[in-house]
């Protein structure tokens, strides 16, 4: 058998799947496409995990678009955070180019044009489907994470947290728990003295200072109602399921923030979404472009957690996707759970380069016929080593890999375009309206306008010596119905939901303290 022969062999077997997949491209040896040896990644592995590496402009991102697009085709719905804006084109028909039409003669696969179901979603002041949580919904824990408390401090959140609930106060925004907070410090102080145990201003001064650095970094867009159900990125329209696209081009410069929200976002999934083990096909593929951001600010705690939740999410038909230039970028404890690995090209400029490609091809099973490290180096644009997870969980045998070309759009979207996107959207009218309904803001201005309006009565009652007033009933009773039954509705649930608390190493004593 000649060496090619052995090669076909090799691939053919290790890349033969019972179920259904979603097609990469074709194996390459010696620099050289095969045709019609192709190399795809079973649906079943996507909740798996993976890494799309390589250096700048190698086809990283054309890969995110190309496993998107794959994955929408077999209906299965996609989250893609969309770091430099450059996702949208997916909602538009790609453009043919002779130079695709040459890829994908190597390749043995027709080219054609094709859009996909694309909701545009944003976090920030970025145009789009609103996506929002309220501070209740958060509880005391992972609020006070995000603050990035001490002990003590937490405490402090957690209280407040406890008054508003026993309250009724609902916590929506970030200014119902700076006044929440303010008032518990101050005016009722004493009340919660009595109730609760004391709080030290030390405290109140340093979750001030927190709230107000994350509200710089645009977290008060982010915290309010109406809060987004994570169920609304499952749909799917004429067989294709949706490619969510969230636009976070502004959020370079605010890593923190960036890291916050994906904790936060997956915490929701995990807990909304049932226990459904491995399917067919995955429930939902998240997919993070430069996610080196996600790591490089974040605390060591938050760390700790979103290495937790990677390990536990894929019980939820959940895939996570890192997509960023060197492995290095993601720590080992993650990088040890990701299955499937899309390695594009590396240079090699200095010694630490050599280093890190060093590191990189000890990441990939050893093969009779590549040399790893020199792969690395010698890639093409839209090409990659390739390594999944076959239906058993091994990996499959590397595979240099002729990548496909998207059949969408390989750039960003006009204005019109966009403009046409959000209105042809089913879910901005239902997230995009401000909601600003009577909180605990709201609530607590009332009371302290009351306690001054009482103490200006008293003032005057003392000077003339009126009779004496029928009581006012408490402004807890006047509080809006609806808004207490909902909030309260959400914190039971909040309450019940012990599984992710426990994922986040967090007792439920030390959440009620
Ligand atoms: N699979 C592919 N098919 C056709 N062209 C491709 C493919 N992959 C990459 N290219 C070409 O290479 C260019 C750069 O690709 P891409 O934007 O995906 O790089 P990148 O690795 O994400 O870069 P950066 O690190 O700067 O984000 C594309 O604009 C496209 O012209
Ligand atoms: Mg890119």
């Amino acid at each position: 058998m000649s060496t090619i022969d052995k090669f076909q062999d090799h691939i053919t077997k290790g890349y033969t799947f019972k179920g259904d997949s979603v097609l990469l491209g074709t194996a390459m040896l010696d620099g050289e496409a095969i045709e019609q040896l192709h190399i795809s990644a079973p649906l079943k592995t996507f909740n798996r995990h993976g890494l799309i590496a390589g250096a700048t402009g190698t086809g990283k991102t054309k890969t995110l678009q190309n496993l998107a697009e794959g994955l929408s085709d077999k209906g299965v719905p996609v989250l893609l955070m969309d770091i430099k804006g450059d996702l949208s084109g997916l909602s538009q028909e790609g453009k043919p180019h002779p130079k695709i039409d040459e890829r994908h003669a190597k390749i043995g696969v027709p080219w054609v044009a094709k859009s996909y179901p694309v909701e545009l979603l944003t976090i920030s002041e970025e145009k789009g489907v609103r996506m929002r949580a309220t501070v209740s919904e958060f509880g005391p824990v992972l609020f006070g994470k995000i603050l990035e408390l001490n002990d003590t401090q937490s405490g402090v959140v957690s209280l407040v947290f406890k008054y508003c609930d026993d309250h009724q106060l609902p916590l929506l925004d970030l200014k119902d728990f700076r006044l929440a907070l303010r008032y518990l410090s101050n005016e009722g102080k004493k009340e919660i003295e009595k109730e609760y145990g004391r709080i030290s201003s030390a405290s109140v001064g340093a979750i001030m200072r927190k709230i107000i650095e994350i509200e710089e970094q645009g977290a008060d867009l982010f915290f309010g109602e109406r809060s987004f159900d994570v169920n609304d990125l499952l749909r799917q329209q004429g067989g294709n399921g949706y490619i969510n696209i969230l636009r976070l081009v502004d959020i370079q410069e605010k890593p923190k923030m960036f890291s916050t929200f994906m904790l936060c976002l997956l915490a929701e999934v995990y807990e909304t979404f049932p226990e459904r083990g491995d399917k067919e096909a995955p429930k939902l593929v998240i997919f993070i472009d430069e996610a080196h951001l996600i790591f490089k600010e974040a605390s060591k705690t938050l760390m700790r957690q979103i290495e937790t939740i990677v390990k536990l999410i894929r019980s939820k038909g959940v895939g996570l996707f890192f997509i960023t230039q060197s492995p290095a970028d993601v720590p080992s404890e993650v990088l040890g759970q990701l299955g499937m690995k899309i390695q594009h090209a590396l240079r090699a400029f200095t010694a630490k380069d050599r280093k890190a490609i060093k590191l990189a091809a000890e990441n990939y099973p050893l093969s009779d016929y590549y040399e790893t490290s020199k792969e690395l180096t010698s890639l093409g644009i839209g090409e990659a080593l390739i390594t999944v997870l076959n239906e058993k969980g091994i990996p499959t045998p590397l595979a240099r890999t002729l990548l496909k070309a998207p059949y969408s759009r390989m750039d960003i979207i006009t204005s019109a375009e966009f403009k046409r996107a959000l209105k042809e959207s089913l879910l901005v009218e239902r997230y995009n309206d401000e909601i600003d309904r009577e909180s605990a803001y709201e609530k607590l201005t009332k009371k302290l306008e009351k306690v001054a309006k009482d103490q200006d009565i008293e003032v005057k009652k003392s000077r003339t010596g009126s009779r004496s007033r029928k009581k006012d009933p408490s402004f807890f009773e006047t509080a809006s119905k609806n808004t207490m039954v909902r909030q309260l509705g959400r914190t039971l649930v909040r309450e019940l939901s012990r599984g992710l608390l426990g994922v986040l190493g967090v007792s439920a004593s030390t959440r009620r303290r």
